[in-house]
């Protein structure tokens, strides 16, 4: 029997035109969600298409969520079309460079802080007084194990604070009936990135500090390997979903064994 455990939610997903955020997106929608599919690329168009051609709900939501703007206008957005937001998924984010921290310069680190901690910032103060006005809601942010990595100081500590926002916000929240999780994948196979982290050309070193970092996570795994996309929907969908009505203010590794 097909599942549904989103039937008439209302869910967003961030960062929904690629990678795991299309992955969660196409899965929630087989369940039965009702999706406002945001991103700042307009292939998210092609997910919406995907979805509807699958028999299910979305509409697509071009926004940049690193400002507060963007993030308010495309909540508003979801909201004027679905009446509420019951589900938020805060999946964009993502190291832009791989390197030794004494190499990167104060533009970049500045740039890693903007992409992978303030969408999830600015989503969920968008989102947070629809849900404390109907006392309902599941925000799930999407972290990294990467929290204890090498090669990626900057986005480490911006993850670090989404954890740290995410237990804060589910203290404050738990009693207005908003959980708030999160769920640190560790390395994940993707097909190649229609959309790149970055476009810049890569140089001989950037080449070896990313396999270093694919080295570091994959030893660090217990199971010596990386995650696929389906095995980080699966957490996040079952964070998103009322199975985890009991769990608030949780940071899931799901890296086969590394804790981050
Ligand atoms: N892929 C991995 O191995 C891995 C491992 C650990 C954690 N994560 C986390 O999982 C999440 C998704 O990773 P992914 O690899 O699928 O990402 P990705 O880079 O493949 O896709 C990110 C999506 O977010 C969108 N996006 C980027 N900046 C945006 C902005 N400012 N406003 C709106 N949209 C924006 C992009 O257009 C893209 O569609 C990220 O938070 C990442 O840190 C990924």
């Amino acid at each position: 029997m097909r599942s549904e455990r989103f039937r008439d939610k209302i869910m967003i997903v961030t960062g929904a035109a690629q990678g795991i955020g299309r992955e969660v997106a196409i899965r929630a929608a087989a369940e039965g969600a009702r999706l406002a599919l945001v991103d700042r690329s307009e292939l998210v168009h092609e997910v919406a298409v995907e979805i509807e051609t699958a028999g299910g709900s979305s509409i697509a939501i071009l926004a940049d969520l690193e400002n507060w703007e963007g993030a308010r206008d495309a909540v508003a957005t979801a909201i004027r079309q679905f009446g509420r937001i019951d589900v938020l998924v805060n999946n964009v984010g993502g190291a832009i460079w791989m390197r030794p921290f004494e190499h990167f310069d104060d533009r970049q680190i500045e740039a890693e802080i903007r992409r992978s901690l303030f969408p999830t910032m600015w989503c969920c103060r968008a989102v947070l007084p629809s849900m404390i006005e109907v006392g309902s809601g599941v925000i799930v942010n999407v972290s990294s194990i990467a929290t204890r990595g090498i090669n990626r100081v900057p986005y480490s500590a911006a993850k670090g604070a989404v954890n740290a926002l995410t237990v804060a916000m589910a203290m404050e929240n738990a009693e207005r009936g908003i959980r708030v999780n999160a769920v640190a994948p560790g390395g994940t196979d993707a097909p190649q990135r229609r959309i790149p982290r970055n476009s810049e050309n890569q140089t001989e070193d950037d080449g070896r500090w990313i396999d270093e970092v694919v080295r570091q996570t994959t030893e660090s795994s217990f199971m010596k390997r990386y995650g696929t996309l389906e095995e980080q929907a699966n957490a996040i969908l079952f964070m998103a979903s009322d199975e985890a009505s009991y769990l608030t203010g949780t940071i899931l590794p799901v890296g086969g064994g590394d804790t981050g």
